[in-house]
């Protein structure tokens, strides 16, 4: 999709539709009353009919515009004229958006980044259009042999007065960043699990590595991490045939002392449970479980998209959870990279143990601060849904930062307690830990296993398990929270400079 920025007036343009936003008691935005006028009011007539009253989410598109140049119209209720709240201005994105996509069109002109959004700049109203329309659009498709529904639509114009051109390229470069690092996310992460292993994943950074000049990517393979002691990764790799991969994409936007912000995306490519068998029933959804892999790497991208001064270290531990005569089982004791050791109770808890030694690891690269995230827990979608991720962490700085990131983002996030109380749970009769923390309060004991091995940094855990993906009849991924993760390093870009 081409997305670009246009300062001359709506009504000019040759887009095959052209879009605009209408309040009702009929009240027209700037560009809906140009558009009446250019139309020897159809606009206002077709209002007085009641063919539209603008509530939010009513749309009606004009097919036809009588002794015009103009090819198409599309109408667009943004409700009660005063500023929408952030929600609903999205909500009328993807109702237009709905429409569009539909129509059999190429290209459309859009001017509703010129409605007043509560709290909104221009900036953040040209990439939330990006972001809403990117995210509609995108369609999985490598897998089926014929594609009927293809969308022709390919040129989207964002209308914008002059003066304010320079706010809304900035707003169109990171819309277009952030909707793209969404795009790779999901993407890989609807990938089904034979064809995305941990060697596809590692395979997937060394190719984003080529592409730009400021990442760089290195992959760990099983000898390599026997080396460094990484006895609780290897031990949940062990169950499968495909090899684990550590990956590293590193992006440096600033010199060479400033510290970096490291990422750990949990990597798990297919997680069976291992011996701790998971029930058959929506067991392909474990495909997923590399959703914290997936948007570690769009977040890099975006970062090197935008050319961010700053530098971001993405890793992303890799592996499948199978059950083999080989597979870690309960009671097995393993010895982690930080030399603490963990009592196996349940392998379906994987997660936590591939995460552990890649937390160690992180300390090598002296990080400023350390932010993991991962579809770790059930319980995450007992406790929050699919609305909020759960954030943890050991920082109430980087906590504040992150969630004041989700708001600007509209991909929230809810903190739940890392009280050492919870610690009792993860005591062990014959290890360091056990590696659950039995049925209560299983996000915050997930999150609480792996503040054991992030004592040395600040650092922040994201539980997405009910926000990476959708389940039931729009099964799919979400890209979330490579949105969040970006407007965080784009604030702490602008706090540098
Ligand atoms: N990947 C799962 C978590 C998960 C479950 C995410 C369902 C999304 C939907 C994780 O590895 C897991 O299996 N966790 C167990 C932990 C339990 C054994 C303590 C869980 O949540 O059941
Ligand atoms: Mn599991
Ligand atoms: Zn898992």
């Amino acid at each position: 999709m081409n997305y670009t920025i246009e300062t001359q007036p709506i009504e000019t343009l040759k887009s095959d539709v052209l879009c605009v936003g209408i309040y009702t008691n009929q009240h027209l935005t700037a560009s809906a009353n140009a558009l009446n006028d250019a139309t020897h009011g159809l606009i206002r007539s077709l209002i007085e009919r009641g063919d539209i009253l603008g509530k939010l989410n009513d749309t009606l598109l004009l097919n036809v515009v009588p002794n015009s140049h103009i090819e198409r119209i599309l109408l667009v209720g943004l409700g009660d004229q005063q500023a929408l709240s952030v929600k609903n201005y999205r909500k009328a994105l993807a109702s237009a958006i709905t429409v569009l996509k539909k129509a059999n069109i190429k290209s459309a002109a859009i001017s509703l980044a010129e409605c007043d959004v509560e709290k909104a700049d221009l900036t953040w109203k040209i990439r939330q259009i990006v972001e809403v329309f990117s995210d509609k659009l995108y369609q999985f498709t490598q897998c089926k042999s014929k594609v009927d529904d293809t969308i022709p639509l390919n040129d989207i114009v964002i209308t914008t007065s002059d003066n304010q051109c320079n706010d809304a390229k900035t707003g169109l470069a990171q819309g277009i960043a952030i909707a793209e690092g969404m795009t790779l996310a999901k993407h890989l992460a609807d990938l089904p699990a034979n064809i995305c292993t941990p060697s596809y994943l590692a395979k997937q950074a060394l190719t984003l590595a080529l592409s730009y000049d400021s990442l760089e990517a290195t992959i760990l393979d099983t000898a390599e991490m026997e080396k460094l002691g990484m006895g609780a990764l290897l031990a949940v790799a062990r169950g499968s045939r495909q090899p684990p991969k550590l990956i590293t994409l590193e992006y440096h936007g600033d010199d060479k002392n400033s510290k970096p912000i490291v990422l750990i995306g949990k990597g798990l490519t297919f997680d069976a449970g291992g011996i701790s068998l998971k029930p058959g029933a929506g067991m392909d959804e474990m495909k997923y479980d590399m959703c914290g892999g997936a948007a570690v790497l769009g977040t890099l991208q975006a970062a090197a998209q935008l050319k961010l001064p700053i530098n971001v270290i993405g890793l992303v531990p890799a592996s499948e959870n199978m059950p083999d005569g080989d597979a870690n089982k309960p009671s097995d004791i393993l010895t982690s990279m930080s030399g603490k050791t963990i009592e196996i109770l349940n392998t379906d808890a994987e997660g936590r143990l591939i995460l552990c030694d890649t937390l160690t690891y992180a300390e090598r690269f002296q990080p400023d601060v350390v932010i993991d995230l991962a579809t770790l827990t059930g319980a995450c979608l007992v406790a929050l849904g699919r609305v909020p991720s759960g954030l943890l962490g050991n920082d109430d700085v980087l906590c504040h930062d992150l969630i004041a990131a989700s708001e600007t983002a509209c991909d929230s996030v809810w903190r739940l307690p890392l009280w050492e109380e919870y610690q009792e749970q993860l005591k062990s009769n014959f290890a360091d830990l056990v590696n659950i923390g039995g049925k209560d309060a299983g996000t915050i004991t997930a999150a609480c296993f792996l503040a054991n091995f992030a004592e040395n940094f600040r650092w922040a855990h994201l539980d997405i398990a009910g926000t990476a993906w959708r389940t039931g009849s729009a099964k799919g991924a979400t890209g979330r929270p490579v949105a969040l993760l970006t407007q965080y390093l784009i604030n702490r870009a602008h706090a540098r400079t």
